[in-house]
């Protein structure tokens, strides 16, 4: 059984794409089929890959999202990445206009869903990284999605962005994926030694309860360095905290599902 999980958080520079390719990447080493779906205009993930600026046979995700009806296939559009067992499908800059190109089409927020119908069973996790925005690629994302994971900086403004966020997956619930789990909210570039941290940290462990994730993520250098060399921490330099901290929360990842297969 395959999960699709939608990272997002409307807030820009929360570590989205930080988590979304380096919980794959660990999830890949540890044995996992991962597919990852860039499906924001900056591309970082693509970049964070080693893959900027390329596209696979039938295009980016913007050619997978755009055309006329909804496709069906997304083999043509996934490239291997240098980390076995984990796949991408990139994005590039013309994703930018898609969100406007999209308005008239019919299906409009359902196109990754559609698309991601024909090949989620050859993986066993699906991450998507979204963008800073509440727009139509982000609700694409949460459409398509089984579950959403909502990185989190522990900051006073950490909250204000949350209720929005929240607003937006109960109107996905009502509409168009009712389904839509919370896979967990992960504190990031988290320094417990500050009150504001543990306050902010506090009260959002009060409203998600047992969905907070146990495993936080430091901030470390080199979960900044290894994207400019185009690889996940966990093969630019495995020893460090921040890879530690992300295989972590792998294994954290791997424990509630098995946990929930179990009661289910
Ligand atoms: N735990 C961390 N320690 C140190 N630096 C980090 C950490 N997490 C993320 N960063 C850095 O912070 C910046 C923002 O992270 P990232 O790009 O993952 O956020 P994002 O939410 O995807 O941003 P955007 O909203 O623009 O897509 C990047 O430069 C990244 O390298
Ligand atoms: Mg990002």
């Amino acid at each position: 059984m395959s999960r699709v999980v939608a990272v997002a958080n409307q807030k820009g520079g929360v570590g989205k794409t930080t988590t979304t390719l380096n919980l794959a990447a660990s999830l890949a080493v540890a044995g996992r089929r991962v597919l990852l779906i860039d499906v924001d205009p900056q591309s970082n993930l693509t970049s964070g890959v080693g893959l900027k600026g390329q596209a696979a046979t039938a295009g980016t995700v913007y050619n997978a999202l755009t055309q006329a009806e909804p496709l069906e296939d997304a083999r043509p559009f996934i490239l291997k990445t240098r980390t076995e067992r984990l796949e991408l499908v990139p994005a590039d800059r013309n994703l930018t206009g898609a969100e406007i190109e999209m308005v008239p089409l019919d299906r409009r927020e359902e196109r990754l869903r559609v698309l991601l119908a024909s090949v989620r069973d050859d993986y066993d996790y699906v991450f998507i990284d979204s963008p800073p925005s509440l727009g139509l690629l982000t609700l694409n994302a949460l459409v398509a999605a089984d579950a959403v994971l909502i990185p989190l900086h522990c900051e006073y403004y950490a909250l204000e962005g949350l209720a929005d966020l929240w607003g937006t997956i109960r109107r996905v619930r009502g509409a168009l994926n009712p389904n839509l789990d919370i896979e967990g909210v992960l504190f990031t570039m988290f320094d417990e030694r500050t009150n504001l941290a543990q306050q902010v940290a506090g009260e959002v462990r009060a409203f998600f309860k047992e969905k907070v994730f146990r495993t936080t993520i430091p901030r470390n250098v080199r979960l900044g360095e290894a994207p400019s060399h185009g690889m996940p921490v966990i093969e630019y330099d495995p020893k460090s905290r921040g890879a530690e901290a992300y295989v972590a929360l792998a294994k954290e990842v791997l424990e509630r599902a098995a946990a929930n297969a179990a009661t289910s």
